[in-house]
């Protein structure tokens, strides 16, 4: 009994058989047809080697999201180069609740502001790039796929000796705030606190001392990532007068990456910028510096490098060889009957009547026939 249905199920799945094996001699190659696989067969080659690139090709997926981060801190990484001595300017930060962040982690360099012949064609490099960035964002992309540790971001370093004055004050380090708005300011007179807020000191510097004129190097927010350039990198400004205000309006978006390279928590922004000369008494009140004011933005993008998992990959390259495949043999069988009636027509060549063909395979079949053809039905009673 149990013999019985085993050999029922054996015959169901001889049934359902979607490749039946038939013998050769009863396939019928022409050179058509070879001529169809062999451009079927360059056909796939092609398409798969199409495939596998586009498989090992990553690229950058943005997300966005509510930033429910509030309590962390914000790093805030500077290099800005100011055309005036070190002793007579100071930096710090107001955030928004008037409290005055120290800026210890600041340093003061007395520098020379021109650059140097080999300094001045990096900065020409960074100004190319930035201007790229400005017209074409998947820029962006590629700068955040190729960023490795170790590439060179700050300005080179001068080489040789200079005889002349050490004229200019490079302000750099970094400083962590609250994440709130707030104030990055350089302005005359080193900063110093006071129960009643915050002052410079500014009562010894002359006003023709003053030059607001600067250059930032860097100025970014978050983890520093190497190779990633920031909006304001490389940004020049030099004024003739010397009570100028500078202002640049910053939205700071946090930015989490992930490359296969790197992951970071770093922050784009966005910028705006102002100048004008304080005048008094042409009405034009405020304070000659260099004001960095920022915000963060409540919206957090997280970009992500991607590529083709291998699952999908698989199913597209089963996808490209049966699709070419029954796709040619289609198109081959189409021209072949269009051309037999085509033949039959208009009695073009040779063209042989379907019984002949029926009959001669009719023929081969019987001498062919294996010896002992069991059908099912009859299995199953032996
Ligand atoms: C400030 O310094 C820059 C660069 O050295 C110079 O071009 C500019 O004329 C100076 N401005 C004033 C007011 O001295």
């Amino acid at each position: 009994m149990r013999r019985l249905s085993r050999r029922k199920a054996l015959s169901l799945v001889k049934e359902l058989d979607a490749f039946p094996k038939v013998p050769d001699s009863y396939m019928e190659t022409s050179a058509s047809g070879g001529t169809v696989s062999l451009l079927a067969f360059g056909v796939m080659a092609v398409l798969a080697v199409l495939e596998f690139f586009v498989y090992r090709d990553t690229w950058m997926k943005y997300d966005y999201e509510v930033d429910k981060d509030f309590s962390s801190k914000m790093r805030i990484n500077i290099d800005i180069t100011v055309a005036m001595k070190c002793q007579h300017v100071g930096a710090d930060i107001l955030d928004l609740a008037e409290t005055m962040i120290m800026s210890n982690g600041l340093k003061y360099e007395p520098v020379i502001f021109e650059l140097s012949p080999q300094q001045r064609l990096w900065h020409r490099t960074l100004l190319v790039i930035q201007k790229g960035l400005g017209e074409q964002h998947s820029l962006q992309d590629v700068l955040y796929k190729t960023v490795h540790k170790g590439a060179p971001t700050t300005l080179p370093l001068r080489e040789g000796a200079s005889l002349e004055p050490l004229s200019a004050c490079r302000i750099h380090g970094h400083i962590y705030v609250n994440k709130v708005a707030g104030n990055f300011h350089i302005t005359v007179g080193k900063p110093i606190q006071h129960p009643r807020g915050h002052a410079h000191i500014a009562a010894f510097v002359s006003h023709q001392t003053y030059n607001f004129s600067h250059r930032i190097d860097l100025l970014s927010f978050g983890e520093e990532v190497p190779g990633v350039i920031h909006p304001l990198d490389g940004t020049q400004k030099t004024t003739p007068n010397n009570n100028q205000m500078f202002q640049y309006f910053i939205t700071v978006v946090p930015t989490k990456l992930h490359t296969y390279k790197i992951s970071a928590d770093t922050h784009q922004f966005a910028v705006t910028e102002r100048e004008r000369e304080i005048d008094h008494a042409a009405g034009s009140h405020g304070v000659a510096g260099i004001f960095v004011k920022y915000d963060t933005s409540a919206l957090m993008v997280t970009v992500r490098e991607q590529h083709m998992p291998l699952g999908q990959f698989l199913v597209r390259l089963c996808g490209i060889v049966g699709g070419v495949f029954s796709t040619t043999g289609m198109l081959h069988r189409f021209v072949g009957t269009c051309v037999d009636v085509v033949c039959c027509r208009f009695k073009l060549g040779v063209y042989k009547p379907t019984e002949v063909r029926e009959a001669q395979a009719g023929q081969q079949q019987n001498d062919h026939l294996p010896p002992l053809d069991l059908r099912p039905g009859e299995e199953a009673r032996g």
